[in-house]
């Protein structure tokens, strides 16, 4: 897509791939900008009232009765339907570049990764056992999933993702300063002007397309990054040396690394928190506060789908992902309270708070927290 960062890494499409890209990414931008309004209003017109009238003047008042009404209304299966094949359209598109483009791929990363002098590292671990729930679920469909490894030099996993993920940010792509850590850079830039990391820890980095924009950032700076595939992090690393960006990549999860207390001055991940359970996520915060150096910073950003600040059809309406894009953990990030997770793992009170980030690429902003150990 013409927006997207280019490197040697990157599948590219033909013509006619191309073609099949666009005509998916109009589809989807068509069902976001024309379809899906429509659902609050066949809502408040059709599926309210006649609830209303079956059940003594109530309006529904819990989740799973209004999402019930909702799924019996043909608008709204519409938009289930062709939202879900919009999705799997995507991935079809996508793979036809991935899986023509896979042999170049796997010759390049071999050349990038195993060059007598790379940049940063690749960390893997053959005994590692990728969360149980990632080896069962394709999170938002993806073929194959985020675990997935075949071989040695796999690269599958990150290059359906970073394909992927270009299309499904809806043509604005994951680009060098990719706008969520871009905007987490811009803001600690604007908060903590003097701020200058040592080491910066980014987890669950997925094809590196978050990591990179700190190596940049940061250039006097080492820069790690982790995730749970091993074929996804192949790709990464092949990736950040394409754009010769120094970063080190580790297969681990992120509720238990192995790297010493205290070890990094930044500690960030971005979309994670949508895709880990309420465990992990437990886990990775009580990591991070044990990671960070005195003084450090943990930044966490995510999509902002707080379900506190949400009517109950915007909530039910939102966890379309849950049932139809394998989306396990979505409504459970949405519910929860993180800050207060935070303040549990040993962030100060004063310090643990969330944040409204502008997004760098297009209107809106991400949710974030932030948390600093004291000095
Ligand atoms: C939505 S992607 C993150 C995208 C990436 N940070 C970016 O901005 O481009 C979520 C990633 O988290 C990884 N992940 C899920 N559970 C994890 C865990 N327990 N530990 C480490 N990574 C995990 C997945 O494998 C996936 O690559």
């Amino acid at each position: 897509m013409v927006h997207d960062l280019q490197h040697r890494m990157l599948a590219k499409p033909d013509a006619e791939e191309a073609s099949r890209q666009r005509y998916v990414l109009a589809m989807k931008r068509y069902l976001t900008g024309r379809i899906r309004p429509g659902n609050a209003l066949i809502y408040e017109q059709e599926v309210e009232p006649a609830f209303t009238s079956g059940h003594a003047g109530r309006s529904p008042d819990e989740r799973a009765e209004l999402r019930e009404a909702l799924l019996a209304n043909p608008h709204y299966q519409t938009w289930c339907s062709l939202n879900r094949s919009s999705q799997e359209m995507m991935w079809q598109a996508v793979g036809e570049t991935v899986m023509r483009e896979s042999e170049r791929m796997r010759t390049e990363a071999a050349a990038l990764c195993e060059a007598r002098e790379t940049l940063g590292g690749l960390r893997l671990d053959p005994a590692f056992e990728p969360p149980e729930v990632l080896q069962r679920v394709n999170i938002h469909l993806q073929p194959g999933g985020y675990a997935r490894t075949l071989d040695e030099h796999d690269v599958l996993a990150g290059a359906f993702y970073e394909s992927g993920g270009n299309l499904y940010s809806m043509g604005r792509g994951m680009g060098g300063r990719d706008s969520k850590a871009g905007a987490v850079i811009a803001w600690l830039a604007r908060e903590h002007p003097t701020f200058r990391p040592r080491r910066v820890l980014d987890m669950g980095c997925s094809a590196g397309a978050s990591s990179v924009p700190y190596a940049q950032a940061y250039p006097d700076a080492e820069v790690h990054a982790l995730d749970i595939g091993a074929a996804m992090l192949r790709y990464a690393h092949a990736r950040a040396e394409a754009l010769g960006a120094r970063v080190f990549f580790h297969q681990l999860d992120c509720a238990a690394t192995d790297f010493p207390d205290g070890f990094f001055d930044l500690v960030v991940s971005h979309n994670l928190f949508h895709e880990i359970s309420d465990e992990t996520r437990r886990g990775m915060l009580a990591e991070s506060w044990r990671l960070l150096a005195p003084g450090g910073v943990c930044l966490h950003q995510d999509v902002a789908i707080q379900n506190a600040t949400r009517t109950l059809f915007e909530q039910v309406e939102r966890s379309w992902d849950v049932e139809f894009n394998n989306e396990p953990f979505w409504e459970c990030y949405a519910d929860a309270d993180i800050v207060a997770e935070m303040r549990a793992a040993g962030f100060p009170q004063d310090s643990a708070r969330q944040l409204a980030l502008p997004k760098i690429s297009g209107p809106g902003h991400w949710y974030a927290v932030f948390g600093q150990k004291p000095a």
